[in-house]
């Protein structure tokens, strides 16, 4: 596996590698790599013959009040995993590489698909992922990009990015890879404690609440909602930001529950911002 650092660098090697008729496939990652990124990598291998991964923790979709200076990193850690899991290139950039102008003055915004679920608690944040995305897209020229459901409306606003300014790439978006009690693997799970890990574990049950409701036959989306935040009522230790169940095309909320709604959560256990969701169906 090859580091490299610089635009040119990586557009050069890939070129190379189109020329002699692989397919490329790209994994965006802020790195500090667990094993839902390298899930990613594996799919990713699938469907191409050349993987590349990108480790860049992106400025840009930070707030102010957010976890910039302190998300975790290990650029040797993460080398090491993905090498052993097969990818082909690491593309990791400094910020300054990446944006030479600190902040570009062109960015990517999806405003109606932005003010719900963790746009509306994250100004700016869909921005920046978005912008980043087109960037590595136009750097990389990937063939397929796989993407991962534990950030669902990330997804889903990646896919609609790619549709509405016509780049040519594949969107694959890769299920969720999660600890024994459910909890779904995160970079940001290194700072719970002990005690916050054991209560991080009420997002998922939550979510599984509701889609057990689901699945014994009710369809009020109030009531589905209802079975699950009981199980987020009763852990006081976590403070929910959202729970709700949205369609996965616009992300508006149904009057009626179907199979393929997203019941979707986003909760504090001590000061670590967490996230999961769930289809109902599924
Ligand atoms: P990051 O949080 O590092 O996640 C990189 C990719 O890994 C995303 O597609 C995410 O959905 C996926 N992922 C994270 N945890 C996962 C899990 N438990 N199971 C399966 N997939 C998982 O998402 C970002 O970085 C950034 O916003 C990025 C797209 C790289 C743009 O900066």
């Amino acid at each position: 596996m090859q580091r490299l650092n610089t635009i040119a660098a990586v557009r050069e090697r890939v070129a190379a590698r189109r020329a002699a008729g692989q397919r490329i496939a790209l994994v965006p990652t802020m790195g500090f790599l667990h094993e839902g990124h390298l899930s990613l990598i594996d799919y990713a291998r699938q469907q191409a013959d050349c993987v590349v991964l990108s480790v860049f923790v992106n400025p840009l979709q930070f707030g102010p009040r957010e976890d910039l200076a302190t998300y975790p990193r290990d650029l040797d850690r993460d080398a090491k995993l993905a090498e052993s899991r097969g990818a082909d290139l690491l593309f990791a950039p400094a910020a300054a590489e990446m944006y030479p102008q600190e902040r570009p003055a062109v960015t990517m915004v999806a405003p109606a698909l932005s003010d719900r679920l963790c746009g509306r608690y994250r100004p700016g944040h869909f921005e920046g992922v978005l912008t980043v995305v087109a960037k590595l897209f136009n750097i990389v020229r990937p063939d397929v990009s796989v993407f991962g459901q534990k950030d669902f409306q990330q997804s889903v606003l990646i896919r609609r990015m790619v549709r509405d300014f016509d780049f040519a790439i594949d969107v694959a978006v890769a299920p969720i890879i999660r600890e024994a009690d459910g909890l779904a693997l995160s970079s940001r799970n290194v700072y719970l404690s002990a005690d916050e890990r054991r209560a991080a574990t009420a997002l998922n049950r939550a979510l599984r609440a509701g889609q057990s409701a689901f699945a014994s036959g009710q369809r009020n989306p109030t009531l589905i909602l209802d079975r699950a935040d009981a199980v987020i009522g009763a852990e006081p230790a976590v403070g929910l930001q959202y729970l709700e169940l949205v369609e996965p095309g616009r992300l508006d909320r149904p009057e009626i529950a179907e199979s393929g709604h997203v019941l979707a959560i986003a909760a504090f256990s001590g000061k670590t911002r967490l996230i999961d969701n769930v289809v109902l169906g599924i």
